[in-house]
């Protein structure tokens, strides 16, 4: 039985409160404060559909979504917001203030560069061109800016997002005109791949993404003869050229799908990438080597060293249950770099959920699962998004004989498996089934 539960995170009612009294610099130290609070709101946690408890003496949580501020606009964007509203107004809960930080990778960016790409595509359609000029992209991406501003997302959004207006642009690609596309590109094929993916099997088999480099190589390779590009030293360049190329490529593929469904595919897309890679900045380990020194002598001494070094990790981000097997296995590599050879995970009980944030203590940790869900925003929660539960999966310590798994594969090692994995439909991941 899957276990996803709607995992409340009314933390953020304290964060308001914490916030007027501190800069948002002090918010890691009042982290210590609020923990307190929230161990104390656990219990109320409640599965999905049960009743909602509510917070007395919370602020009204929509606060900061009703005195939206009318955002200045420049007048001088040439995109066509309104296509795109209610993307708009899912991102800006998506990267709403307080959690932007610790959703950038998974949902908030992901989701930020999915309406930029839709809003471009979308606006193709009048205009016969997939990207802006650099004047027009610095002025839309400012319009974007307030515009999710006035509806609460953070201020600092491009630094989260390490965004600039180049990405409106066509950057290095030398096809822009949807002429010049419909010329090189095979339309039909890429939008027979691309236009549904099942976002379990695509990260496996990548059908949309080779039809979308396809595409990018192609138009890449305008104006150049491929043959001559043999040189090593052309080879960065060209990669660049291509990656350019594949923003351009699903802006068009954007422009010829309902914004709802074209955002359904970016995002599925995307989350094949991150689910990838950890996200997490890992520490030196000296202090768990020599905790856990002398073969592990001391149990005691190994775990909480191990137990600090967990908690720093639980800082950083929220993560998936995919991303989690990828930090497991980095920080194996790292602790067998310094000698600690046993299973140090098992020894001291290190569960998948100990590497993503933590709030308030370690029975309160959020896994999200391997597709994440928008955040979602109501009067009596808040703001809240879906974690993965069914995660108390121990982490597993990678064996020497076991070569590295690719994401679509992971789980055929792990133990423990909640049921729900054993699914024909769904062997991959865990949480993929337990999705809507
Ligand atoms: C709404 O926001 C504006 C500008 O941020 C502020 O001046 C005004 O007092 C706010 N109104 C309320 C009711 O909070
Ligand atoms: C913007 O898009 C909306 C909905 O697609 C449309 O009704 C409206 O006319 C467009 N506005 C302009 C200025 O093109
Ligand atoms: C950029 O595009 C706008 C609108 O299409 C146009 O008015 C402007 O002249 C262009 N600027 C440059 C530098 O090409
Ligand atoms: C945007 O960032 C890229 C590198 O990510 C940089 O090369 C470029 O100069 C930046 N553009 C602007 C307009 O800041
Ligand atoms: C094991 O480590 C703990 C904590 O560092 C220490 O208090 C304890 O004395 C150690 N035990 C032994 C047997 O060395
Ligand atoms: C690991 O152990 C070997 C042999 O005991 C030793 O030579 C080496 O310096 C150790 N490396 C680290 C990083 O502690
Ligand atoms: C998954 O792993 C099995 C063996 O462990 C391998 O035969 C299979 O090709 C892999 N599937 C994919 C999609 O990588
Ligand atoms: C497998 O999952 C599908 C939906 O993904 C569901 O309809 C089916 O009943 C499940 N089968 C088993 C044996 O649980």
């Amino acid at each position: 039985m899957p276990h996803l539960f709607l995992f409340l995170l009314r933390l953020f009612l304290f964060l308001r409160v914490l916030e007027s009294h501190s800069s948002r610099f002090d918010y890691l130290e009042g982290r210590v404060r609020l923990n307190n609070h929230v161990a104390s709101m656990l219990p109320k946690i409640s599965p999905l559909g049960a009743p909602q408890p509510f917070l007395p003496l919370a602020p009204s949580p929509l606060a900061p979504f009703t005195n939206t501020s009318e955002p200045k606009l420049s007048g001088l964007c040439t995109l066509n917001f309104t296509t795109v509203e209610s993307l708009i107004s899912v991102t800006a809960i998506d990267c709403w203030e307080v959690f932007a930080p610790f959703l950038a990778n998974v949902i908030c960016c992901p989701q930020l560069e999915a309406t930029l790409t839709i809003l471009i595509g979308q606006s193709s359609k009048y205009s016969d061109v997939l990207a802006l000029n650099g004047t027009v992209a610095k002025h839309c991406l400012a319009d974007v800016e307030q515009i999710l501003m006035g509806q609460g997302a953070t201020s600092n959004l491009k630094q989260i997002c390490s965004i600039n207006s180049s990405k409106l642009t066509e950057a290095s690609c030398p096809v822009k005109n949807l002429n010049d596309f419909y010329d090189m590109v095979d339309t039909t094929k890429l939008l027979t791949a691309c236009k549904k993916i099942d976002p379990v099997k695509e990260c496996c088999y990548q059908v949309c993404q080779n039809a979308i480099l396809e595409a990018a190589t192609t138009i890449a390779s305008k104006g150049s003869d491929v043959l001559a590009i043999d040189a090593p030293q052309v080879q960065p360049e060209h990669s660049i050229r291509v990656n350019d190329c594949r923003n351009i490529v699903l802006r068009w593929v954007a422009s010829k799908l309902e914004p709802s469904q074209a955002k359904k595919v970016l995002r599925g897309l995307s989350n094949c990438n991150v689910n990838k890679v950890c996200p997490l900045v890992f520490p030196d380990t000296k202090q768990v080597a020599k905790g856990c020194a002398d073969g592990m002598s001391n149990k005691t001494a190994c775990c909480n060293a191990m137990e600090s070094y967990v908690s720093h990790l639980q800082k950083q981000s929220f993560i998936t249950n995919l991303q989690a097997l990828d930090c497991a296995e980095t920080l194996a590599t790292k602790l067998k770099r310094s000698n600690i050879t046993a299973d140090v995970y098992g020894l001291c009980h290190i569960s998948l959920k100990d590497f993503s944030l933590q709030v308030g203590n370690q029975e309160a940790g959020c896994l999200l699962p391997s597709l994440p869900s928008d955040a979602t925003f109501d009067r009596i929660s808040g703001i809240s998004f879906l974690c993965d539960l069914n995660d108390n999966i121990p982490a597993p310590w990678p064996s020497t004989s076991q070569l590295a798994s690719s994401s679509c594969n992971k789980s055929v090692n792990i133990p423990a498996l909640p049921a729900a994995a054993t699914n024909q439909s769904c062997k991959r991941t865990f949480s993929t089934c337990t999705v809507y």
